[in-house]
Order: structure tokens, then C-alpha cells, then sequence
């Protein structure tokens, strides 16, 4: 998640010349750089698009021209293939809820990605997503 979460911190900074003064908070500054208004609600956008990009994949306009997978997506590490979506739609028995076994959890119950290219987390505000 870290990586991935710096590779939009790489994306983001592309687009302004300028570097974050030193008082200044990220959330402050970036909210001010890729949303115009920094008030509350552009701040919570902008944790939102962070948040849904490190799942899915950069799926904003416009895009930098940096593309980032998502945890969602099979990906590439150093030469191997990575598909971590196995361990988020209950594929795998990889959740510690068991107390001393893993047991298959479906996190992805609720639109999987069509609610988070809304800004959403899931459809509804029930599900496990
Ligand atoms: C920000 O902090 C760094 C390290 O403390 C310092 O080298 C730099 O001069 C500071 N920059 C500004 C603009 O204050
Ligand atoms: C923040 O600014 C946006 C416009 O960029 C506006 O739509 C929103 O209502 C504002 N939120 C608050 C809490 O003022
Ligand atoms: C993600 O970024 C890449 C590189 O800029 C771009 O080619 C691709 O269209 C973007 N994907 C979406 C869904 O915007
Ligand atoms: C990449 O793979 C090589 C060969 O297995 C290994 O030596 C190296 O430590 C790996 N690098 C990283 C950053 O995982
Ligand atoms: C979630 O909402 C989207 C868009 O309205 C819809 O296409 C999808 O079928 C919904 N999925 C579920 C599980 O409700």
C-alpha cells in the first residue's frame, strides 16, 4: 500500500512546480493544488481519490500520465507477477477472523469498483466493501 500510495504522492507533485513550504500540511497543500479549495469536504475528495486510486487504479481526468495499477489489478514486482485481489473477494481463506484458522472473507460484496469510480466506497452502507 505504501508504494503505492507514494507513486500518486510522485503523480500528484508532477503537477505543481512548486514544493510543499515546509509549515504546510500535505493534505493542506495538495487539496489546495489538485482541488482549488482546501476546506473540509475538497479534503475528504481528496483521501477519497487517494484511497480508491491505491485500490483500482488511477481513474481520474485528467490523468499525469502516470499510470498506477491498484492493488485490484494483477501487477508487476521486480519481474513477478502479483494478484492480490485473491485476498479481497473471499478467493482465499486469508482473513483472521478464525481465531486460529484463516476463513474466506468477501470484502468486495457491493459493486466491487463501479461505486469507487463514483467516490464511493461501496453502493450501499451495509456490506463488508
Ligand atoms: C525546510 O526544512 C528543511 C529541513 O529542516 C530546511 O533545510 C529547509 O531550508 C526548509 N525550507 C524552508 C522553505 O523553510
Ligand atoms: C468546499 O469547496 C467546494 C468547491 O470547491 C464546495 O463545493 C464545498 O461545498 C465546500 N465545502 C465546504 C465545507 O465549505
Ligand atoms: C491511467 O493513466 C495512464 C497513464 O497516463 C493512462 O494511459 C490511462 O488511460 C489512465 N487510466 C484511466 C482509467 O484514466
Ligand atoms: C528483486 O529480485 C532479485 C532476484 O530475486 C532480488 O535479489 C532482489 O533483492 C529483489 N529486489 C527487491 C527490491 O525486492
Ligand atoms: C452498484 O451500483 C452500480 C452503479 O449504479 C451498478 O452498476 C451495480 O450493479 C451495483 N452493484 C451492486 C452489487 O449493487
Amino acid at each position: 500500500m505504501r508504494s503505492y500510495t507514494s507513486t500518486i504522492l510522485v503523480a500528484t507533485a508532477a503537477l505543481t512546480s512548486a514544493q510543499r513550504p515546509n509549515g504546510t500540511s500535505i493534505c493542506d497543500y495538495y487539496t489546495a493544488a489538485l482541488l482549488k479549495e482546501n476546506n473540509a469536504t475538497n479534503q475528504m475528495t481528496l483521501l477519497t481519490l487517494i484511497v480508491n486510486t491505491a485500490v483500482i487504479g488511477n481513474y481520474t481526468q485528467p490523468n499525469v500520465g502516470i499510470s498506477v495499477p491498484g492493488i485490484l489489478k494483477p501487477g508487476m514486482y521486480n519481474d513477478t507477477t502479483v494478484s492480490l485481489a485473491p485476498y479481497f473477494d473471499g478467493s482465499l481463506a486469508s482473513s483472521n477472523r478464525g481465531g486460529d484458522h484463516g476463513v474466506s472473507v468477501n470484502f468486495l460484496d457491493d459493486g466491487v469498483a463501479s461505486p469507487l469510480l463514483m467516490n464511493k466506497p461501496s453502493n450501499g452502507t451495509t456490506s463488508r466493501q
